[in-house]
């Protein structure tokens, strides 16, 4: 019989191809079941969005329950409970002064807080940092800088968008070193603001408060907080895009708690609702009352069933105090990470992360991102029965996106496989 993967080869362009070729028929908690019989450790929770772990009960149960009622009515055409509901929870839990709209998926709540800083401040330019990941539409594709081929060939994109460098201690853009270095990923916005783009015409920055795709970097929070004055300085609204950093991943709810630095406008999706597609962009009301019907929509946004998994996955973060779950078994994880690079000084040249957002950058011996090594260790350990992906640029990062559920149990397997690929290589 032929598997999953040969089947789809057939019938779906390489563009849809996957990071491995893992037929599943099954998933619970901590693990994926698969078509030849194999049970795996998911590493992945489906790019940033298991966070709850595989298929959680409570939630299986919250849209059962919510079927009985309704599945789509239109959130264009009537209000409903869960969708109301599920606003004012978000708006509570980002500090009352908020509001909320609701779509399907990343790359849209981006595309509307872009339009929503134009429309409210009526500027044109936006700024975006290199090495960033904001999703796949043209909007998206043009404020993304972490690898060309997201753009390739789909110029001219966007117009009126300027690049920044992030603030990547390991492999600092302007040479410095950590803790010597005059922030200097702040200073770079006074030659940006004198030679390419006058402040007075930028609508937002649009910022991820630790890069996913772009390999796992977590930046110093004066990093952060510098951003933030420099928006305030100039009337520039500040985007946190959130939508892998979300929903509990680094150990608050948002990681602007975690750096305790707000933005004016915030994007969530991925993790926000149990699996099932729903995105919310978030910002100050005093910006949101101003922007008008019709000038952002669409028809799926805030389905029932997504917001009444959304509602249960919020509920269960709170009753099962996963966020400090997530903090505890992020530093017992990172704690097996360093013991990892202490054994591997050779070809681990950076362990870094926050919460549950974790990575091991690999390197040559020049110190060079190595990506092949990384995407070895990631096969090898998928054979050894671990879900892992790579990130970054170079794709050099192997990160480890465990549920916020997650146990010392599964945690001490993965390091043990990764600990044997290493060692075996
Ligand atoms: C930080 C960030 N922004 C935006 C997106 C795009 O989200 P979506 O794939 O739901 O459009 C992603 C997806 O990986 C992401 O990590």
């Amino acid at each position: 019989m032929k598997s999953m993967y040969e089947r789809a080869t057939k019938v779906m362009p390489p563009v849809a191809n996957r990071a491995t070729t893992l037929g599943v028929i099954n998933s619970e908690d901590y693990y994926l079941y698969t078509e030849d019989g194999r049970k795996i450790l998911d590493f992945a929770s489906g790019v940033a969005v298991n966070n709850l772990g595989n298929k959680n009960k409570k939630v299986v149960e919250a849209v059962k329950e919510q079927l009985n009622t309704m599945i789509h009515v239109g959130h264009n055409v009537v209000y409903y409970e869960s969708y109301v509901a599920l606003a004012e929870k978000l708006v509570e839990l980002t500090g009352g002064d908020t509001m909320v709209y609701f779509s399907n998926s990343g790359a849209e709540v981006n595309e509307g807080a872009l339009k929503l800083a134009k429309y409210i401040t009526g500027r044109p330019g936006i700024i975006s940092f290199k090495n960033s990941f904001h999703g796949r539409t043209i909007g998206c594709c043009s404020i993304t800088g972490s690898s060309s081929a997201y753009r390739k060939y789909y110029e001219p994109l966007m117009p009126g968008v300027y690049w920044a460098d992030y603030a990547n201690c390991y492999r600092c853009p302007f040479g410095k070193e950590k803790c010597h270095c005059n922030m200097e990923c702040l200073k770079q916005f006074d030659s940006i603001f004198h030679k390419l783009i006058d402040p007075a015409c930028i609508a937002a920055m649009i910022v991820e408060p630790v890069q996913g795709e772009g390999g796992y970097i977590v930046p110093p929070k004066e990093f952060l907080q510098g951003l933030r004055r420099i928006c305030d300085k100039h009337g520039i609204l500040l985007i946190y895009d959130e939508i892998q950093t979300g929903i509990g991943r680094t150990g608050e709810l948002f990681a602007y708690q975690t750096f305790d630095v707000k933005p004016d406008i915030l994007t969530s999706a991925k993790a926000l609702s149990g699996g099932i597609p729903l995105a919310a962009l978030i910002a100050k009301k005093e910006f949101m009352r101003k922007w008008p019907a019709g000038a952002h929509g669409g028809t799926f946004g805030g389905n029932p069933l997504a917001c009444a998994a959304a509602l249960k996955t919020l509920e269960i973060i709170e009753e099962e105090n996963l966020l400090d779950n997530c903090k505890t078994m992020g530093k017992y994880l990172m704690e097996s990470l360093y013991s990892l690079q202490e054994k591997y000084t050779d070809i681990i040249g950076e362990v870094r992360g926050i919460g549950l957002m974790c990575g091991i950058e690999f390197v040559d011996e020049q110190g060079n991102p190595d990506g092949e090594l990384a995407s070895y260790i990631k096969k090898k350990a998928l054979e050894e029965g671990l879900l892992l992906l790579t990130c970054g640029s170079d794709h050099n990062v192997v990160r480890f996106i465990a549920p916020l559920t997650v146990t010392e149990k599964e945690i001490d397997q993965a390091v043990l496989i990764i600990d044997k690929v290493i060692a075996e290589k």
